[in-house]
């Protein structure tokens, strides 16, 4: 018996892969991470299936639900948010089943950072202009940063960043981040990228604060920042050059 871990994606719940939502559909368990797996998921659960939403548990329950299933002979989803790789606190939960060994797989999400990119209708990577994404955050209470691994480091190569976590300090942000990027460098913040009260703020590291005193935002957000979120002039990639000579796109008539 398995324990599927499942990326939910970002909020919107056709935004599950196909594989996810099958491999829920056949679970008669199903553990899930409340505070932003939207619940309409949970209607792809087989009836009768037991839904156990894991925000008030800690580790320890969660594993014994994954074990009491297990030997149950029950499959488990284990659904989080967005992409397991990022954030979703997946690497303790493996590392306790791989001690009792207890088999699992891993099926991707549309991660927040991909979402929020979508709700802007922008390109993150544009020739010349920026061609790293860095995924970040800022620390918090529980979890401190490595060192190194500074807001004013990724900041020094000028690639766009999708800070996590931080919406919060965002005052905190700007004023570490001005002196690298300059006050005019565009910055957008999207609250709840893909649900149904999803909402954008845009402007530069100069105007952001006083936009969001009008309009405030907390908690589910992302803040993207780098020339990328709103160059024009950039050149076109080599892709999709007539000129370009490209392995698999042979020259007419060639
Ligand atoms: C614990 S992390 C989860 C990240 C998730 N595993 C992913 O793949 O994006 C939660 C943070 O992700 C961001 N986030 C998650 N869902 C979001 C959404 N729908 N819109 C904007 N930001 C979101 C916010 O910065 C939030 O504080």
């Amino acid at each position: 018996m398995t324990v599927h871990f499942i990326g939910a994606g970002p909020g919107a719940p056709d935004l599950i892969t196909v594989r996810g939502r099958d491999l829920l559909a056949r679970c008669p368990v199903c553990l899930y991470a409340g505070s932003l797996v939207p619940e309409a998921l949970l209607a792809y659960c087989p009836p009768g299936a037991r839904i156990v939403n894991t925000a008030p548990l800690d580790l320890a329950a969660i594993v014994a639900e994954c074990r009491i299933a297990t030997d149950q002979r029950r499959d488990v989803a284990r659904l989080h948010s967005g992409d397991l790789s990022v954030w979703s606190a997946m690497g303790e939960q493996l590392r306790a089943l791989d001690a009792l060994t207890i088999p699992y797989t891993v099926t991707p999400g549309v991660p927040a950072f991909a979402a929020a990119a979508a709700a802007l209708k922008r390109e993150l990577t544009l020739p010349e202009v920026a061609q790293s994404l860095v995924l970040t955050r800022t620390s918090g209470r529980a979890s401190a940063m490595p060192p190194g691994e500074s807001l004013a480091n990724f900041a020094k190569t000028g690639a766009t960043l999708a800070l996590h976590l931080s919406i919060h300090v965002l005052d905190q942000v700007v004023a570490e981040l001005t002196p690298f990027y300059g006050p005019a460098c565009p910055i957008a913040l999207v609250f709840r990228a893909s649900w149904p009260d999803e909402r954008i703020l845009r402007g530069t590291l100069a105007t952001i604060l006083a936009e969001m005193a009008v309009s405030p935002m907390e908690r589910t957000a992302l803040i993207l920042i780098g020339p990328a979120l709103a160059a024009e002039d950039f050149r076109p990639s080599a892709l999709y050059d007539a000129e370009y000579q490209r392995r698999f796109r042979p020259e007419r008539g060639a």
